[in-house]
C-alpha cells in the first residue's frame, strides 16, 4: 500500500507542465486512481482492518492533494510572472515618432515670477506666505473689514455677487481677516493671489488680476515700521534705491490710510510722460489697521496693532517690463510669453 502511494506521490511531482499534472490528478485522485483502489476491498475486511485502512486512505489522500495543490499554484505563479514579464512596458524610452514640440519647454508667467521673488523676500523677513479662497464671503471680503452694506467704499469694487452671501473676492484683504481669525497676534503674512471685479475690459482693466496682501501685527507698530518695510520690498523688486512718499488715501479698513508713490523711475523725478510730469507714480495703498478691523477679529487694539498694504502684482509687472496693455497678460499669447 505504501508503495502505491509513494508512486503515486513521485509521478505527482515528477509533472514538468500543468498539463502534466492535470492529466496525473485525472490518474491518480480520480474514480479509478490509487485511492479508489485502495477503497475498493474494504468489504472483504474485518472491522479493525477497515478502520487501520480508512485512516491510511485519509492521510494518503491528505498528502497527494496537498503535494497536488503546491505543484499547482507553483505553475500558475510561474505562468502569472511570465506573463507580467511580457507586459512590461518601458515608459522612459524616448519616442520616434512624437518628438518634442518646436516651442520647447515652458517658463513661469511673469506674475509669477515676481510673485515668488516677493514670497522669498518676506518669507525671509519672518513673514509667512498665506492662502485664501477666490469664492469668499460678504463677511470676510467687506464685513470684516469695516466696509458694512451701504458703505460707498462697496462701489468702489465692481462685485460678482454669487449665491448666498458669497462672491468672488474683490481683493487679497480678506486673507488678511483670515490670518488674524487663524493664527492671530503677533502676526506677519502675505497672501498673493487672483482678485476679481466686475469691470468691462480695456487696456488698463481687467476682469481677473493678481494683487498681494501683506499684513503685521505687533506691539507699537509705526508709520515707520510700515514705511521700512515698503522701501525694502521695492527696492528689492527694482533692483534699486526707491524715493517714496505717503499721501493720505481713504480704505475703511485702515486708520490713518495712505497711498504711497514712488519716485519715478524712468525720469528720476524731474517729469516724463509715465508719471504725467509729476515725478511720482502712485504704486501701494497701504495704512494702521483700523483698531475695528482688529478687534472684529478677535484682537485687542488695546495690546496690539499693525500695517497692512495692498500690492497690485499686474500693476508691477506692467512697470516693471514697460507694458502698456493689461489685456496682454492673460492672452495666453505665446509671442508675448516668450518673452520672459
Ligand atoms: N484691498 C485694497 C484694494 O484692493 C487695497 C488695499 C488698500 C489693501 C489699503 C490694504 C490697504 O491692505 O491697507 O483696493
Amino acid at each position: 500500500m505504501q508503495d502505491l502511494l509513494d508512486s503515486a506521490l513521485q509521478r505527482i511531482q515528477a509533472s514538468a507542465t500543468a498539463e502534466e499534472l492535470e492529466a496525473v490528478r485525472v490518474e491518480v485522485l480520480g474514480r479509478k486512481g490509487v485511492l479508489a483502489q485502495l477503497s475498493k476491498d474494504m468489504g472483504k475486511l474485518t472491522a479493525e482492518e477497515r478502520a487501520a485502512r480508512g485512516k491510511f486512505i485519509n492521510t494518503a489522500k491528505q498528502s497527494l492533494e496537498g503535494a497536488y495543490e503546491a505543484l499547482k499554484s507553483r505553475f500558475e505563479s510561474d505562468a502569472l510572472a511570465k506573463r507580467l514579464d511580457s507586459e512590461w512596458l518601458d515608459l522612459t524610452v524616448p519616442s520616434s515618432s512624437a518628438p518634442l514640440p518646436a516651442t520647447g519647454p515652458g517658463s513661469l508667467h511673469p506674475i509669477t515670477q515676481i510673485q515668488w521673488e516677493i514670497e522669498d523676500l518676506f518669507r525671509s523677513l519672518g513673514f509667512s506666505v498665506l492662502d485664501g479662497p477666490e469664492v469668499e464671503t460678504e463677511h470676510h471680503n467687506f464685513d470684516a473689514l469695516n466696509i458694512p452694506p451701504d458703505h460707498p467704499a462697496r462701489d468702489m469694487q465692481d462685485t460678482f455677487w454669487l449665491e448666498g452671501h458669497h462672491l468672488l473676492r474683490t481683493h487679497t484683504s480678506p486673507v488678511q481677516v483670515r490670518g488674524m481669525e487663524k493664527l492671530g497676534p503677533p502676526l506677519r503674512m502675505i497672501a498673493p493671489g487672483r482678485v476679481f471685479r466686475n469691470e468691462s475690459v480695456d487696456a488698463s482693466h481687467e476682469h481677473t488680476f493678481y494683487q498681494l496682501e501683506g499684513m503685521m501685527i505687533d506691539r507699537n507698530v509705526s508709520v515707520g515700521n510700515l514705511t521700512f518695510f515698503m522701501k525694502t520690498l521695492l527696492s528689492e523688486i527694482f533692483k534699486r534705491e526707491v524715493t517714496v512718499r505717503l499721501r493720505p488715501g481713504f480704505f475703511p479698513f485702515v486708520e490713518p490710510g495712505f497711498e504711497l508713490d514712488i519716485e519715478c523711475l524712468i525720469c528720476g523725478g524731474s517729469g516724463c510722460p509715465v508719471c504725467k510730469q509729476s515725478g511720482w507714480v502712485e504704486l501701494l495703498p497701504c495704512g494702521l489697521v483700523n483698531p475695528h478691523v482688529l478687534r472684529m477679529s478677535g484682537i485687542d487694539p488695546n495690546e496690539w496693532n499693525g500695517f497692512a498694504f495692498g500690492l497690485g502684482l499686474t500693476r508691477l509687472v506692467m512697470m516693471r517690463y514697460a507694458i502698456d496693455d493689461i489685456r496682454w497678460l492673460q492672452s495666453g499669447d505665446l509671442r508675448f510669453l516668450r518673452q520672459f
